[in-house]
């Protein structure tokens, strides 16, 4: 496996890899990132995974100075996962100039996760983005984790016409339920015992919605009260459209519920995929 820097010596690595695949993180790997690693692997001839914590994606009060940086283990985790080339910028690299020039999405971004991070959305496209362009990849694979994050990512793919196949992965989850996320690590013990209950809360929802119950607002409504009852601080519980994250229109049918929540001082995000009967 070989580990890479800058931008130059990328290019020389990949001048001759046609068919690689990229696997954009921020590090502090977990099972969900080797997961990406591991299936991407088969259809690619030579795959990469970006480590990079990427300030323009973090509002001024959030985590970007705390975010773990465990670039040791992570190096040793891609190895045993098979990865070919980890490329390791430092901000210079990927920022050696103001970022002036940023991809802009559209209504998208600034709903749900972005309506409560704004800017995060216009970050993620942009670092993206310049990372396809260093790596050229053929494919790139994200995590349904963050759901909206995939959705802005594959719409813009998709507009700006980029040769590259997005794929979206399945959630990684613990045996308990709770989607496996870097800010996991940040929860205290009564927290970690507490946090499957997000997902218990969307499986709640998702039921209501099977058995046809169409009152959105009220389904909404009363998920995040059953988690201010139990102590969250939820910023939404929203049942949207899966393709533009919008609310539902009379007859759509794949849907997907969402929620973010703080428990304690960790903000936790999590969905899932739904079908309205007909
Ligand atoms: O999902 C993440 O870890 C980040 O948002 C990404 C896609 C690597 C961009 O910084």
């Amino acid at each position: 496996m070989d580990v890479i820097h800058t931008v130059a010596e990328l290019r020389a690595r990949l001048a001759h890899e046609p068919g690689n695949a990229l696997v954009p993180t921020m590090g502090n790997l977990h099972e969900g990132h080797i997961r990406l690693v591991e299936s991407i692997r088969p259809q690619s001839a030579c795959t990469v995974v970006s480590i990079f914590v990427n300030r323009l994606q973090f509002g001024p009060r959030e985590d970007f100075d705390k975010y773990p940086r465990t670039f040791a283990s992570d190096c040793a985790k891609l190895a045993a996962a098979g990865c070919d080339v980890v490329f390791a910028p430092d901000e210079a690299e990927i920022y050696p100039e103001p970022q002036t020039y940023t991809v802009e999405p559209p209504e998208i971004a600034n709903i749900l996760d972005g309506a409560v991070r704004p800017g995060h959305f216009r970050g993620v496209a942009t670092v993206v983005l310049k990372l396809f362009n260093m790596v050229a990849p053929r494919a790139a694979i994200f995590g349904k984790k963050d759901y909206q994050q995939c959705i802005v990512l594959n719409n813009m793919a998709r507009q700006l016409a980029l040769p590259i196949r997005i794929i979206l992965a399945e959630t990684v989850r613990a045996p308990d339920g709770l989607a496996l996320s870097s800010r996991n690590g940040y929860l205290s013990a009564p927290e970690r015992a507490e946090a499957p209950q997000l997902h218990a809360t969307l499986l709640r929802v998702a039921t209501e919605v099977h058995a046809g119950k169409r009152d959105y607002r009220r389904i909404e409504l009363s998920a995040m009260a059953h988690l201010a009852e139990r102590g969250w601080q939820p910023d939404y519980v929203a049942i949207r459209r899966r393709t533009d994250l919008m609310p539902p229109l009379e007859g759509d049918a794949e849907l997907v519920v969402l929620g973010a929540a703080k428990l304690g001082a960790t903000r936790l995000i999590d969905n899932l995929e739904l079908a309205a009967p007909a």
